[in-house]
């Protein structure tokens, strides 16, 4: 650390960037996933492609992802320091720190656990678990007041000191260092254990090597290793400073506690092999570091106090633990955090796709449904089409017989009405004046008379038998229709409401405008007192009947001619041609 260079801590914090990022782009997809199934489920178009409960389904997963990506995000590498009180603890977190931040030594013995990270701003704070205010420390003194004053609070509680990274190199790297109160002053073990080692990456055991590893020591990490499975465990004998009084001893010394410490490690907890046990054991003096860093930052040599001989060779293996604790929780920080998340996600993921491949098969099944459906309805197109075209010319064709039987009844109708004109013009009943205007105004009035009666009579004579042939015909074109249609539209299929109304425009003012009526006075015995007089009254009634035939054929001819116009207002033909128009 005293060479400038990347930190190996980067590596973790590139990993966490790297698959925050990632996780980021997961969610996006997951939402959109999440989004598309929700939309589909609801589509009245897409039936049964979708289900709800897949649509909740996805929508746990993009929960999930959620929860472990928040995790990931608040993320950070932690290392717990244990040992017995006084060993040196908050002196080694200072040391790294390079800066007096925990207060230690006489009076100033940890009561809590005190966890050490990084903060933006340039002023340090620290928080208490009963409150969220952020109280300020300016200096190690201040810090030491604060705790002094929550002296009263239990050992298994937590201060979290926010130190600016601008001051700190290590806390840049999203590193928490956790400080702890001596193991041999309590009896919570287990608490602790629970509330603070959980999560810890890596556990430092600081030791004295003035003295062999304790049983409480050894007690709690036994504790440590039964709930956690191969705890990352570092051992640091420190106060090695104090190796120098008794030089000779000092390479036996070092090898005893040497192997006592890879025993620990490798036979008691085995939680590491024999040939990597003893790159977790050093051998350092934190005072003598710290010293030499303080006087380092303040422009003084580091030498400056005064340091036992092999001052350098403690410094070099302090930086040594350091590059290797940093390297190691790193990789381990990556690797039990990451690696879980990850294989989390990839669960997470694998169900998202099952659902996803479950809604593409039901869809590529609607598809295959649908494409045979639509075949299905263009060859019933096409079929209902060729038949239309037949019904419209059948119906064309019964419109004409209709029209034709129509025709033949009017004719006949009118005819009868012509023989009894004269009947007609008796029971007109109108002053005559042989006045030229007055006579004019007695010829209309006598023509509408005759018309309005005419009309009438053919009405009563003609309408009810033609409206019961147009029903029929029309009953007979619905019932040809009614297979065609769609069974929906098959009840909709109802005779026309509006019966057809029929005009009978007989004209007689433009018949009669050639007429010269004849009002002068002329004698006459009428045809049958003559005939009888000159041919007696046996032959009279033979001659009468011949004149009586061919005047007979020639009203007949007359009226043929006279044809009046029938006009039949047709809904049926007018919704038939409206048909046509369609299907072409
Ligand atoms: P508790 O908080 O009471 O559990 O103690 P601790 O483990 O935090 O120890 P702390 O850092 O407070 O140090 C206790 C005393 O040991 C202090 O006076 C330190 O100066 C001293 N000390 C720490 N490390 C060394 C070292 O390497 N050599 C020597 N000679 N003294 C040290
Ligand atoms: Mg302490």
């Amino acid at each position: 650390m005293e060479q400038d260079g990347v930190s190996p801590l980067q590596h973790f914090v590139v990993a966490k960037k790297t698959i925050s990022a990632l996780f980021h782009q997961l969610l996006e997809f997951v939402k959109e996933g999440s989004d598309f199934v929700e939309d589909t489920w609801r589509s009245e178009d897409l039936d049964n492609v979708a289900e709800e409960d897949q649509c909740l389904q996805i929508q746990t997963c993009f929960r999930k992802l959620t929860v472990i990506k928040d995790v990931l995000d608040r993320r950070h590498m932690k290392v717990a320091f244990f040992g017995r009180t006084s060993n040196g603890k908050s002196t080694i977190i200072n040391a790294m720190l390079r800066e007096r931040v925990l207060p230690s030594g006489i009076g100033h013995t940890t009561n809590c656990f005190l966890s050490v990270e990084g903060t933006d701003g340039e002023q340090a704070y620290l928080t208490t678990e009963d409150s969220e205010e952020r109280k300020g420390i300016e200096t190690v003194n201040h810090l030491a007041h604060a705790l002094h004053m929550n002296r009263n609070q239990d050992s298994g509680c937590l201060v979290r000191v926010f130190w600016p990274k601008t001051k700190c190199v290590l806390l840049r790297d999203d590193l928490v260092l956790m400080d702890s109160p001596g193991i041999d002053v309590t009896s919570e073990l287990d608490s602790w254990i629970d509330k603070f080692c959980l999560d810890a990456d890596v556990f430092v055991l600081v030791a004295n090597s003035e003295s062999t590893i304790m049983n409480t020591e050894k007690h709690f990490f036994h504790k440590v290793n039964e709930r956690i499975s191969k705890p990352n465990i570092f051992i640091l004998n420190n106060r090695w400073d104090a190796s120098v009084l008794e030089p000779e001893y000092l390479e036996d010394v070092r090898k005893q506690h040497m192997d006592r410490c890879v025993s620990f490690l490798v036979d008691e907890l085995k939680v590491v092999d024999l040939n990597k046990a003893p790159d977790r054991i050093f051998f350092v003096s934190a005072k003598e570091v710290l010293s030499a860093r303080i006087h380092r930052a303040q422009g003084m040599p580091e030498t400056g106090g005064a340091l036992a001989e092999g001052f350098q060779e403690r410094l070099m293996e302090f930086q040594s633990f350091e590059r290797t604790f940093e390297e190691f929780i790193s990789q381990s920080a990556v690797k039990t955090k990451f690696e879980q998340h990850t294989i989390r996600a990839w669960q997470i993921i694998e169900s998202v796709k099952a659902i996803m491949d479950a809604i593409n098969i039901s869809s590529a099944e609607k598809k295959v449904f649908s494409l045979e459906d639509r075949e299905a309805l263009m060859d019933r197109l096409e079929f209902v089409r060729n038949q239309l075209n037949f019904i419209t010319e059948d119906i064309k064709d019964k419109i004409k017989v209709v029209s034709d039987e129509v025709a033949a009844k009017v004719s006949s109708a009118l005819e009868e009405e012509m023989r009894c004109l004269s009947v007609l013009v008796d029971e007109f009943c109108s002053e005559f004046i042989p006045a030229p205007n007055a006579l004019a105004l007695y010829k209309t009035k006598l023509v509408s008379y005759v018309e309005e009666r005419m009309v009438k009579n053919l009405e009563l004579r003609c309408s009810s038998s033609i409206n019961g042939c147009v029903l029929s015909s029309q009953r007979d074109i619905m019932d040809t229709l009614r297979p065609l249609l769609p069974p929906a539209a098959r009840a909709q299929l109802h005779l026309p409401s509006r019966r057809f109304t029929m005009t009978y425009d007989l004209n007689l003012t433009s018949l009669g405008a050639d007429f010269t009526e004849d009002i002068d006075f002329h004698f006459s015995l009428g045809l049958t007192s003559l005939v009888n007089r000159f041919l007696g009254p046996a032959n009279a009634k033979q001659a009468l009947s011949l004149l009586e035939q061919k005047l007979k054929r020639k009203k007949q001819a007359e009226a043929a001619r006279a044809v009046p116009h029938v006009r039949l207002r047709n809904p049926l033909h007018t919704s038939l041609q409206k048909l046509e128009g369609q299907v072409c």
